[in-house]
């Protein structure tokens, strides 16, 4: 039986500079899609794959997030008085149990196998922990991270990325699995590449920022080895798996996943967000359908 994985690492030190001026003075996870943070789409996905303590990797300048999972109780107050429940529903999900979180300094930008290696001591040495990147957001019937528990756990435990297919001319922006045999969703990898250079990719599966990681990842990381763009890529402490003898897989999730890292990606998960919503569907979509027209016109 493998070992439950109870806890998730986010590595939020970035400084987010591809959406400046606004990250100036505010965190890249607490910009909004629609009205949620990006912070709190990642959190729930954890919830919702049995995640119960949250460890977030800062940096300075991330005041905000912190006081995003705090509790509010003058506004809470107020919206008491004022009888508005449903915004205290709201509410009550940015809350979290006392001691469920943790906030860990990455003191130097190193990379993000360096930023993983921050919350070791948060760790049992000897249990799975899962990672979640933030920018990368997965809307999904079943969150991505439970279908990953769920075939980690029938394939009976080692390291686990989540995989996908990206258009060849992209792949180079990825990690990059090499792929040994293919389970159907899941495939076993022979190796795995940080940023491959263009023309040397070993396929188009690229790892998407969900992981599953054995403590091993978290000895292989004390090397510190420097890999693509001279940082401590976390790829690389996972290759290291298949190099010693342990399994890895990249598990192919159902969902759409918005690069909400990159402008475009963030823009168009705002939209897929906002039609998916019952309250501002027409709005939206009236809008878009006004637009092409203008568009179709103009050709
Ligand atoms: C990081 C990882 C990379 C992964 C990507 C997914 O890269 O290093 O392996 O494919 O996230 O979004 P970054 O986007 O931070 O350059």
């Amino acid at each position: 039986m493998t070992r439950k994985v109870t806890k998730a690492i986010f590595p939020v030190a970035g400084l987010g500079t591809r959406f400046l001026p606004a990250t100036k003075s505010i965190p890249k996870e607490i910009m909004t899609l629609v009205d949620r943070p990006l912070i709190q789409y990642a959190i729930d996905e954890a919830r919702a794959a049995g995640i119960k303590e949250f460890i977030f990797v800062t940096s300075r300048g991330k005041g905000a997030l912190e006081d995003y999972f705090d509790n509010s109780p003058v506004l809470e107050q107020e919206l008491k008085r004022k009888g508005k429940d449903k915004l205290l529903d709201v509410l009550e999900n940015t809350n979290m149990e006392s001691g469920a979180i943790a906030y860990i300094r990455q003191h130097k930008a190193l990379g993000l196998g360096h930023a993983v290696w921050c919350a070791r001591r948060l760790l049992d040495p000897n249990e799975p922990f899962a990672v979640i990147l933030p920018d990368d957001v997965i809307a999904a019937d079943k969150p991505c991270l439970q279908q990953m528990v769920e075939a980690y756990e029938e394939l009976g435990g080692g390291s686990m990325v989540a995989a996908m297919e990206v258009p060849a001319d992209k792949v180079s922006a990825y990690g990059v699995l090499d792929v040994e045999e293919d389970l159907g969703h899941s495939v076993v990898a022979r190796g795995m590449v940080e940023k491959p250079a263009p023309g040397t990719e070993p396929s188009n599966l690229a790892v998407i920022g969900r992981y599953i990681l054995s403590p091993d990842v978290m000895q292989n990381l004390n090397q510190m080895k420097q890999g693509a763009g001279g940082e401590v890529q976390l790829t690389d402490a996972i290759a290291d798996e298949i190099t010693a003898g342990r399994k890895v897989y990249g598990h192919r999730f159902s969902g759409q996943r918005f690069d909400c890292g990159s402008k475009a990606g963030f823009l168009q998960a705002t939209i897929s967000f906002g039609l998916s919503r019952d309250d501002l569907r027409d709005e939206l979509q009236e809008y878009l359908d006004e637009l092409s027209a203008v568009r179709a016109a103009a050709q």
